[in-house]
């Protein structure tokens, strides 16, 4: 049988960010995002659950050290996006419509892009208590 078992860290991370399209009129961004298009940006307090699929190591007894998982996760989400404006802080976000599906998609490739390919990943964030986003789906 496989000893595979997932790893969870949760983090929380602040950023205001507004939804809009350059190329649309302040009327067509209005009736397609709400009030998520208001000119002077809002805040939400986001949360990531991070998932971690693997086998444990029978030396360790870890799947992997969360410690080390911690850390990536500070270094790659948390000191980029806390805090700050996605829309104008955030090149990736610069031309991106920093909607919840467009961040989850992000923060995946940019934990991914450091985690052993031993690992699977799937992250999970969630921008209000009601509203929560996963990838990959
Ligand atoms: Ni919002």
């Amino acid at each position: 049988m496989s000893n595979r078992v997932a790893v969870f860290r949760k983090v929380t991370f602040n950023a205001a960010h507004r939804l809009y399209r350059k190329d649309w009129s302040d009327d067509k961004n209005k009736e397609v995002f709400g009030l998520c298009a208001n000119p002077h940006y809002h805040g939400h307090n986001y949360r990531l659950d991070v998932r971690v699929v693997g086998e444990i190591d029978p030396e360790t007894g870890y799947v992997i050290d969360l410690k080390q998982l911690n850390d990536l996760i500070t270094e790659e989400i948390t000191e980029r996006f806390d805090h700050r404006n996605l829309n104008l802080d955030c090149p990736e976000f610069k031309t991106l419509n920093p909607t919840g599906e467009n961040i989850v998609v992000v923060i995946y490739h940019l934990i991914r892009k450091r985690l052993a390919e031993r690992f699977d990943l799937q992250v999970r964030l969630w921008e209000t208590e009601k509203n929560y986003f996963e990838y990959p789906a």
